[in-house]
């Protein structure tokens, strides 16, 4: 199949000109001035931005979590992503505790295989680095796995003592790998969450009020501290608040190798969300929670100035009606997670480039090249050029839609809300392609289930 896309003015991280896309199979094969070649489809994208295909380098489809899973899997997921102008994901397969990370990343194979209808790659989430199982890191980065997730957060689920986490961030720093780290200290966390409950604390709003931003921050100053004494590079995964991001603003100009990245979420949802009447709260229960309103626009300047690279959405969905309920007699008990993948271009470009907060480079840096870049896939995906993937969004910069589970626009996620209901959006992914295949058409997906592949990723390179 070969398709020309015409008169689109192109948006990579550093470009912004009008010209011809010609596409041969599954690669850019040329890009200019009025290109006059034969092919099987031509688009015109006259008045209309040409971006390369987003990345959210941050989702957990079909993952085990507080005795349920995730309701988006690998088909329902990848298809709402595709929908909102995001062509590649980065999931988090799994180490159970006590098993090879290897055997978790069988498991993940099996989830996405023959369901991702867009590319996908895996980080592994670490437990376990004791004894021999720490080689593990080199056949993961054979297997095209070089980012690793590690938790200060969730003991005896997911945490790691300092210990293991210095052995590991040295392991991953020999071979040339990128750590990143749900950063919170769960140990006074779980102390503080213990007292709330004993003291009859149970409503949702209580998950936000235990989790207070200085233990994000210590967190991010002891892993950061550590990932600099181990030789690692270090990622920071949902920064949600002012004190965290100074943590990483100190770390970066002592001159660690630390990046961040945001969401959403935290971008425009706040602590008055957990307010809400009855058992509402419990659909923002994620972790880090939504925090007071004023670190929003510090979170903004943050990747403005470029201490935050990259906007995720820790896309981790949870049924209100029959899965979020699990916790209704106690916050404890709510699945941590909230649905993001679908919406994050569209708010982004809003709230971003619409309301004069960052250019439009910039908005193709954060959302898709500089998570391309730091987890080992540019070129080959995120941005516009000659032989990368032919990963594109056709992206309508007047087209405002209102979010909303009822529309169909904005909402193809498997579950029963969305957590921006009734947000206004100024600018909407007409057609998307992936490898050279329209997937998405006006708010239609006509790509395939399965047609996703699997990215083996570079090393990581701070270039
Ligand atoms: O609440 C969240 N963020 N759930 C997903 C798991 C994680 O910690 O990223
Ligand atoms: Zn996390
Ligand atoms: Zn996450």
């Amino acid at each position: 199949m070969s398709i020309l896309i015409k008169n689109g003015r192109i948006i990579t991280a550093v470009d912004d000109f009008t010209a011809d896309i010609y596409i041969d199979g599954e690669k850019i094969s040329a890009i200019g001035k009025d290109l006059e070649i034969p092919v099987d489809k031509v688009i015109d994208a006259s008045g209309r931005y040409v971006f390369p295909g987003g990345i959210d380098p941050h989702t957990h489809l079909d993952m085990p979590f507080g005795g349920t899973m995730s309701s988006d899997d690998f088909e329902t997921g990848t298809r709402a992503a595709a929908h909102g102008g995001t062509t590649t994901i980065i999931d988090f397969a799994i180490q159970s505790m006590g098993h090879s990370t290897l055997e978790g990343l069988d498991t993940w194979h099996a989830k996405a295989e023959g369901k991702a209808c867009i590319d996908y790659g895996f980080h592994m989430i670490v437990t376990d680095t004791a004894g021999d199982r720490i080689t593990e890191i080199n056949r993961l980065i054979q297997e095209g796995v070089t980012s690793y997730k590690l938790f200060t957060a969730y003991p005896g689920v997911l945490y790691m003592d300092d210990a293991m986490l210095f052995r590991t961030m040295q392991e991953v720093g020999r071979k040339g790998g990128l750590v990143c780290v749900h950063a919170e200290n769960g140990i006074v966390i779980d102390e503080i969450v213990r007292k709330a409950v004993s003291e009859g604390k149970t409503a949702p709003k209580w998950h936000a009020l235990t989790r207070p931003t200085r233990m994000e921050a210590e967190a991010v100053h002891r892993t950061a501290s550590i990932a600099d004494l181990a030789g690692a590079p270090l990622y920071i995964v949902h920064v949600s608040s002012y004190d965290a991001l100074e943590q990483i603003t100190l770390a970066r100009s002592s001159g660690m190798t630390v990046f961040g990245e945001t969401c959403p979420q935290y971008l425009h949802l706040d602590h008055s969300y957990y307010e809400q009447e009855g058992f509402e709260g419990a659909k923002y229960v994620m972790s880090p929670p939504l925090r007071e309103k004023w670190n929003q626009e510090e979170l903004w300047d943050g990747l403005i100035s470029g201490d935050l690279q990259v906007v995720s959405t820790d896309h981790c969905p949870f049924r209100f009606k029959d899965q979020k309920i699990l916790g209704k007699e106690v916050f404890t008990k709510i699945p941590n997670g909230a649905p993001g993948i679908e919406n994050r271009m569209s708010l982004m470009f809003n709230s971003g480039v619409v309301e004069g907060r960052i250019s439009l480079n910039r908005f193709v840096e954060i959302t898709s090249t500089a998570a391309a870049k730091l987890f080992g896939l540019f070129p080959r995906k995120g941005t516009v050029a000659v032989d990368s993937d032919a990963d594109l969004v056709i992206f309508d910069p007047e087209r405002t839609e209102t979010i909303s589970v009822n529309n169909p626009c904005t909402h193809n996620m498997n579950v029963d809300y969305n957590a921006y209901e009734g947000f206004k959006v100024t600018g909407i992914a007409e057609t998307v392609l992936s490898r050279g295949k329209i997937i998405v058409e006006n708010c239609n997906f006509c790509g395939t289930r399965g047609s996703g592949k699997f990215l083996k990723r570079s090393l990581f390179t701070e270039a």
